[in-house]
Order: structure tokens, then sequence, then C-alpha cells
């Protein structure tokens, strides 16, 4: 690793990670791994908790217990520890006090646009983002099933910031293979991301006999450093929507995405439509995305070969770059 390079996970600790989807954690703990750390994630009587996922009495693995007001109990002898990780029941004897090694350890959990947060480092390097759309309840939102996907998760931004691949990859969903050019587009740089607008026809297939249209829909990208998305679309013939992608590390070679988007809840047949073609677009972009070497997200521009259509990536392969330095993200980079 080149001098002055942080590591993967102590570059990327401080930031909020979703683990989980909201729905997914009921009454039974979740097992999540988070940069290559393993972790349970579980309900208190209030809110969310994370915790080492494994007892420090003989190493159970506490996804197999219980969580509840009470606190995550073990299920081989029962042991119970709170959101701080410390345990504050051993039943088999109950009149002696815990020891104190009988802890594991806790990081910060939070709730918040239907997925479950966790941040590894005591001191977050940024908030929970703000999505203001979503606060009021007047949007409908759909998730995908969870992208577990061998790529990492920077790699995952940069497919998903690419504007030169939809008409290549999404031939046959809504890629236009009659528009290979990329006109050029400016990339606006916000305190924490990046912003940019293209307008793209989309090519609906023909379906049911209706013969295949083009559909120019207009696409503002806006990206959070490190791994999050926001997509709006404003076609012209489909409904207008918006797509939010959160990459996950797993480990710096391997995330999960956690995807839905939000829609008007008066468009009936939304949920239906955006699952069956967001999957498929997506399948299009895991089989490019998986076939990608390295798989560890490049840190320097020298090994491959960046032209303008790539803007918006690599202005945010620069940002992520720049994180990893441990320089701001705005600091001249190399190219
Ligand atoms: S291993 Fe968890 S209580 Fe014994
Ligand atoms: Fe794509």
């Amino acid at each position: 690793m080149a001098d002055g390079v942080r590591s993967y996970s102590e570059t990327f600790a401080p930031y909020w990670h979703p683990v989980a989807f909201s729905h997914e954690l009921k009454e039974r703990p979740l097992p999540a791994r988070l940069l290559g750390t393993d972790l349970v994630v579980w309900r208190t009587g209030s809110g969310v908790a994370a915790t080492q996922r494994y007892c420090a009495h003989r190493g159970a693995d506490l996804c197999q217990g219980e969580s509840g007001p009470d606190g995550l109990r073990c299920g081989f002898h029962g042991w119970t520890y709170g959101q701080d990780g410390r345990c504050v029941r051993i039943p088999s004897q109950p009149g002696v006090p815990v020891p104190p090694r009988a802890r594991l350890s806790a990081w910060s959990a939070a709730e918040r646009y239907g997925l479950v947060w966790v941040c590894l480092s005591p001191q977050p390097a940024a908030p929970l983002p703000e999505w203001p759309e979503l606060e009021d309840g007047s949007l409908a939102t759909v998730p995908l099933p969870r992208l577990d996907w061998d790529v990492s998760a920077g790699r995952m931004m940069e497919i998903v910031l690419d504007v030169a691949h939809l008409s290549w990859v999404h031939k046959g969903t809504f890629g236009n293979p009659e528009q290979q050019e990329v006109a050029a587009y400016d990339v606006e740089k916000l305190p924490d991301g990046l912003r940019a607008r293209v307008v793209y026809p989309a090519l609906s297939p023909a379906m049911d006999g209706v013969p295949p249209k083009v559909d120019r829909t207009t696409l503002t990208y806006e990206v959070r450093f490190p791994f999050t998305a926001r997509l709006a679309f404003k076609p012209t013939l489909f409904y207008t929507h918006t797509v939010y992608a959160v990459a996950s590390p797993v480990s710096e070679e391997k995330m999960q995405c956690f995807y839905f988007a939000s829609y008007h809840p008066r468009i009936r047949n939304f949920a239906d439509m955006f699952t069956r073609s967001e999957l498929a677009i997506l399948e299009q972009d895991r089989l490019i995305a998986e076939g990608q070497r390295p798989r560890a997200h490049p840190l320097d521009f020298a090994g491959e070969v960046h032209v303008q259509a790539d803007r918006l990536p690599i202005e945010y392969r620069r940002a992520v770059s720049a994180l990893r330095l441990g320089r701001p993200v705005d600091a001249p980079g190399q190219e």
C-alpha cells in the first residue's frame, strides 16, 4: 500500500452504513458484516442496537438468541447483554456480581428511511443522509431485495454514476443503442458529495404489440460520500420516481447494496413494475461489475484510462481517494 494511504476499514469506519432494511429486523436478531467485522443487530425496547456477534461467555452465535426490552439474550446459557454491550444477567449465578470482562463490543445504531444504520467509530465523520422528501410520509417507497455482489462499494457507486454504459449494458431494458455519444455535462461539487444532470433518450422495449418508444428522461445524480447515491428520474412517458442506492462495505472487495425507490402512492402498480424492471437492469450491471478487475476500488488514476464522458465517476473516485489519503475531498488530486 502506498505511503500515507489509510486502511480501507480505518477510512470508512467513521461513516454510517446500512446493515439491514427495517422490515427485515423483527424480533429475531440479525447477523451483519461491515468492514470485516461480524455484528448482530437487534431491536431494543425503544430502538436498535449493534453489538459483537459472538457471546463473550463461550462464543455462541447471538443471532440464535432473542432480543427485547431486557436486552440480547444468548441461546446457549441465557447471559443477557444491554445495548452498551455490558452483560447484565448471568442466570447460572444470580447472586454473584457480573465479571467486568463479560461484555460485547457495541457500536452506534440508528434507524432512518427504512434502513438500520451502524457506525463503527465512536465519532461519526458525517451525519446520516437527509432526504427531506421521505420525511412526511407523502411518498410511497419500494425496497428491492438486498443486492449481495462480489464488488467493492466504490466500484458499485461508479457503475451507478456511469453515464456512458447506459446504451451498452442496458440494451433490452432501457438502453438506447442509437445514443452512444455522451454529451458534455457539468458536475457540481457539494460540501459532502456531487451532483450532475443528464438527459438520456431511454428506449422502452416493444411490449404487447406496442412498438418501442424513446422516452427522454432527465436523470439527476446526487452522490454523498462515501457510498450513497440518489437518482431522480423524470421521464416523459414513464412515472417520475427517485432511486436510492446505498452500498454497504462488507470488505474492501465486497458490498451489499440497499436499493429502494420512492414514488407517488397514487401510482398503483408502480412497485411491481419497478421491482421487475429494476432487477433486470441491475442484473445487467452485476455481470459487468463482478467481472471488473481489480475488484478493489482503485485509488489512483494510473491503472485505467479516463475520458471526458467519465466525468462523474472520475470526480467520485477523486473524492474517495482523498478520503483514503486523509485529505479534504476537494483537494487537487492526481489524474
Ligand atoms: S455462550 Fe452465550 S451464554 Fe454461554
Ligand atoms: Fe447500470
